[in-house]
């Protein structure tokens, strides 16, 4: 095993204990929010965004508890997208992570509801004690999150996503699209170490130029996985793109110019990371990674 993949394993699998711990069940009928909620962010995943904050977080040599407890919430918040981005309304994606989605599993009200859950349990976790001694560094990481899971980030690039569907975008259009949908929260997660850590403002820059292009360049592909992927191999319904008709930078630019931008915005990422040494090439690979996965 390579030692990215070796990295991203433990990281994954302390994300896994820690989100188990977390998500205890109670007794009482509301117990079956809590099981959609397990169902859908235990096991797999490839938890590349805790991967991101807990690299970032090495590099200012924050605790690793610490760090732990704000990677297992930005792992709340995308597992909340995904089963919200399952759902009929959405993309009406029946399979996630290899097994039948939220609603499918459950039932559409389950899911809303359990999206909520992880989403409003997440900002919890961020704002506890635990995560940071200091009430102004969680302060401004549950405000960081905020944004980039919110209406200018992630929640308004849902939204455009949905209008793609129906309107033309253009390729700046599109763009601007992708930044907030994946690459806010994946910034976010890049430069949590830094805030965890009191960095100073050019490294934080840094990390988060970084997210921002890995962000595009991992969206990217995803498009890909979606046209050129099969089930078996990525876990997800693939061809949903095609089907709703929807604006990608595949369906503009074409499977091969839509790579080779992948390849060039990772190579963008990586050179957001020269103000560090060799701490920070778990994140250069997996920059190289989000563009060559399969899955
Ligand atoms: C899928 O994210 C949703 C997008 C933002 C493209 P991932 O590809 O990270 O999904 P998991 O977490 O590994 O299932
Ligand atoms: C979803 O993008 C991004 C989110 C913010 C959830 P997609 O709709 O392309 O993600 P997949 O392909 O279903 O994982
Ligand atoms: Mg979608
Ligand atoms: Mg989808
Ligand atoms: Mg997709």
């Amino acid at each position: 095993m390579s030692d990215l993949a070796g990295a991203m394993t433990d990281a994954a699998a302390a994300v896994d204990k820690q989100i188990d711990r977390l998500l205890q069940m109670p007794d009482g009928p509301e117990r079956r929010v809590y099981e959609a909620m397990r169902y859908s962010s235990l096991g797999t995943g490839k938890r590349l965004r805790p991967f991101l904050v807990m690299q970032s977080s090495r590099l200012f040599a924050v605790a690793e508890s610490c760090a732990l407890r704000a990677a297992t919430a930005v792992e709340m918040v995308h597992c909340y997208s995904l089963i919200h981005d399952d759902l009929p309304a959405m993309d009406d994606s029946d399979l996630r992570r290899g097994q039948p989605s939220c609603h499918v599993k459950f039932d559409e009200a389950t899911a809303i509801l359990a999206g909520d859950g992880l989403l409003t349990r997440a900002f919890g976790v961020l704002a506890a004690e635990h995560t940071h001694s200091d009430p102004a560094v969680r302060s401004e990481l549950v405000q960081a999150l905020a944004e980039a899971a919110g209406p200018r980030g992630m929640v308004g690039g849902q939204m455009i996503d949905l209008i793609a569907e129906t309107t033309p975008l253009d390729i700046g259009a599109i763009t601007r699209l992708q930044r907030m949908k994946t690459g806010d929260i994946l910034a976010f997660s890049a430069q949590a170490g830094a805030i965890l850590g009191k960095a100073p403002a050019p490294l934080r820059d840094a990390l988060r130029g970084y997210g921002h292009d890995l962000g595009l360049a991992f969206q990217i592909a995803d498009d890909l996985l979606d046209v050129e992927g099969t089930e078996a191999e990525v876990g997800k319904s693939v061809g949903r793109d095609v089907a709703a008709g929807k604006a990608t930078f595949v369906s503009i630019l074409g499977v091969e110019r839509a790579r080779s931008q992948a390849r060039l915005l990772a190579d963008q990422a990586i050179a957001h990371l020269v103000h560090f040494d060799g701490k920070a090439d778990l994140l250069r690979a997996v920059a190289r990674f989000v563009v060559e996965r399969r899955s």
